[in-house]
């Protein structure tokens, strides 16, 4: 018994300093990363004691309550501990409402109200994400792009299914629901470059549902945001003007890259068929349902389970790029995969 307890608290001990020497999470790039992370580390100390304990009682009662080889008796009737009962219900009853009033306290501070916050509105749709910017004149981008210092709250979105919004340096986390808008709020502190991950299955393109954070000083924020500004000016002036470069952005922006590989957008997701032999495909089908090879792939993008090429099963390809998109970005867009595809100049 004595042996069993030294063991126990030794277990403990080590337990403990291991929990607390492993460096659990990526680096902390937001104010509350330090309150969160310092709760961990408080759920770890107060858990591994109590792992011990159960571990010890169980381990201990099969090593010396083990029945004999040949005891077929009964074991003895036991009818309770009325003290021992009272000390079970007690004290996991009180460290569990501590916990959580800690937890309660920790989620108030983070998701407090700052001074000077902006809105960034996130849109979840499959399978990329896109971020537009309202109080800086509606600035759209596919890269999410904040300033160091400076409360944000974002108002999340979905498209079409479940997905969720995880920044891990962040440790941001919120699930996006369709018909709803879901708010969380972040302080980034640390400048560098991190990642937004999907982290709730939402078809197969899940695992690709990955884009750029990047945290940059406020005066690189105000030029990037300028930046932006121009381009989007630039892209309504020079309409027509750059068809190759619009219909790459929609490719690259709307989604089509995260399933489609196309050498000329740098894209190699295998979720959906490569497109860089489009042009051969198209013609071929095209002629097939007499239709010439921009009608069959405008065809393919607003019906895409009635043109499934091999090794591709229906429901994958999401029916509502025809709402999606507007008539000219699809027009651009088909224009685009033809002239950058095989065959299809
Ligand atoms: Cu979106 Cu997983």
């Amino acid at each position: 018994m004595l042996g069993m307890v030294v063991v126990s608290v030794l277990a403990t001990i080590v337990g403990i300093a291991i929990s607390l020497a492993i460096d659990w999470f990526p680096p902390q790039a937001s104010t509350a990363a330090d309150d969160i992370d310092q709760l961990w580390d408080v759920l770890m100390t107060a858990s591994v004691p109590i792992f011990v304990l159960v571990m010890s009682v169980a381990i201990y009662s099969v090593l010396v309550f083990r029945a004999k080889p040949g005891d077929l008796s009964d074991g003895a009737p036991i009818h309770g501990n009325t003290k021992l009962e009272i000390v079970w219900v007690t004290i996991p009853f009180i460290m569990v409402s501590v916990l959580a009033a800690y937890g309660w306290i920790v989620l108030d501070q983070i998701e407090e109200k700052q001074a000077g916050d902006t809105v960034v509105n996130v849109t979840a749709q499959q399978f990329a994400w896109r971020f537009d910017y309202p109080d800086e004149g509606k600035v759209k981008s596919n890269q999410l792009v904040l300033a160091k210092d400076r409360p944000v709250e974002f108002h999340v979105r979905t498209e079409d299914v479940l997905h969720a919004f995880w920044v891990p340096e962040f440790r941001l986390k919120t699930d996006t629901v369709p018909g709803l808008t879901t708010r969380i709020r972040v302080t980034p502190s640390r400048i560098g470059e991190y990642e937004v991950v999907c982290t709730e299955l939402c078809g197969l393109g899940h695992s690709t549902m990955r884009q750029n954070v990047r945290v940059v000083s406020q005066q690189e924020f105000d030029t990037w945001v300028g930046e932006q500004k121009k381009e989007e000016q630039g892209q309504a002036s020079t309409a027509g003007g750059d068809q190759a470069a619009e219909g790459k952005r929609v490719f690259t922006e709307d989604g089509c890259a995260s399933c489609h590989s196309l050498a000329d957008a740098e894209s190699a997701s295998g979720i959906g068929p490569g497109l860089d032999d489009l042009g051969d495909t198209a013609r071929r089908m095209g002629k097939r349902h007499g239709q010439s090879p921009a009608q069959y792939v405008r065809a393919a993008i607003a019906n895409p389970d009635a043109s499934l090429t091999r090794d591709f099963n229906a429901g994958v390809m999401p029916t509502d790029f025809e709402k999606r998109l507007s008539p000219a970005e699809i027009d651009t867009l088909v224009k685009y995969l033809l002239s950058v595809s095989e065959g299809g100049k």
